[in-house]
């Protein structure tokens, strides 16, 4: 149950996926031929809106497209389920975001990002911002991602922290993590290459993945849920320590998974379940976005997402 309007925010990136499937990654200098060409909306935070609407919440996005024609085709997705898109800007002179994403046999993804509007910024947009943040209902839950400058995450995290709003971070890319930024956010979603990234544990094992959390809690995040490499995820706080297994489901793609996870942990917030549930909740929804291939394509909706959580349930 979500407080009356209260809204899931998506500020990060827009961008436009070109994507196609190779039996392995190129080696340097070579010329690989591969298959299955997708031209698709993609963007961390759009996916996060997509799939909150998917899920039967209301969904605002927040982000830059350039002027060019690509900007239409990545808010198509978005603008279909209706997505809120009257915070989305159009940057003059800057193209949209490219990512050129190759997906191997196994599922695994190899991302390269033309982050082009993505980080073109003024002052006046990054206010701008974090003024959506503060007009926010309240119940809302504000969910990001690094993929947009330093300083319109901080400063839309802090109006959140100001609102009373919780704040979601996909720390995604962990790179442009801002040490500051830790003790601003109440839930952390790394994946095992981010977790290492951020706090150089490598994430093999439950163990592991609970170790990381413990340092990313140390660091100030309330928090942590370290996703393991079999799709599962540990949640550390203060006082827990809890993994939650996968759905056991064929991978065929695991782009925008991620953003599946911190999405619908992003909804379960709103709604109020507690943090396991919400985490379990979180985890189905990642486990059933890499069942297709490409991102807001394979995202499932509330009635797919509930069938294979109750089917789990009733195999236990
Ligand atoms: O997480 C998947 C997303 O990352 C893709 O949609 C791509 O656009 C990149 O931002």
């Amino acid at each position: 149950m979500t407080a009356d309007d209260a809204i899931l925010l998506a500020l990060g990136s827009i961008n436009l996926d070109l994507q196609v499937r190779a039996e392995r990654w190129p080696g340097p200098g070579e010329t690989l031929q591969v298959h299955d060409l997708l031209r698709a909306g993609g963007g961390k935070a759009a996916n996060r809106a997509f799939l909150a609407r998917r899920l039967g919440v209301r969904a605002c996005l927040v982000g830059h497209v350039g002027d060019d024609d690509f900007a239409e085709e990545a808010l198509r997705g978005p603008r279909a389920v209706g997505v809120e898109l009257s915070h989305v800007t159009r940057v003059a002179g800057q193209a949209t975001a490219l990512a050129m994403i190759v997906v191997r046999a196994d599922g695994d993804k190899t991302i390269l990002l033309a982050a082009n509007a993505n980080d073109a910024w003024s002052e006046g947009d990054v206010g701008a911002a974090a003024q959506v943040v503060a007009a926010a209902p309240a119940g809302s839950v504000l969910t990001v991602d690094l993929e947009v400058p330093e300083a319109v995450v901080l400063a839309a995290v802090r109006a959140a922290r100001a609102r009373g709003l919780q704040v979601v971070l996909d720390p995604s890319p962990a790179g442009r993590m801002p040490d500051e930024l830790y003790p601003l956010i109440d839930v952390i979603t790394p994946n095992p290459e981010e977790a290492r990234a951020l706090v150089g544990v490598a994430v093999a094992s439950e163990r592991d993945a609970i170790r990381a959390g413990e340092q990313l809690c140390a660091r100030g995040v309330r928090v942590a849920c370290v996703k393991l490499p079999d799709g599962g995820a540990a949640l550390v706080s203060a006082d827990r320590r809890e993994v939650v297994a996968p759905l056991d489901v064929e991978v065929v793609d695991k782009t925008g998974a991620g953003d599946a996870f911190a999405g619908a942990l992003g909804v379960a917030l709103l709604e109020r379940q507690e943090l396991v549930q919400a985490v379990k909740f979180a985890v189905a929804a990642s486990s059933l976005a890499v069942t297709g291939y490409g991102s807001q394509a394979a995202y499932p909706d509330r009635g797919r997402l509930e069938r294979a959580r109750a089917g789990r349930e009733r195999r236990a």
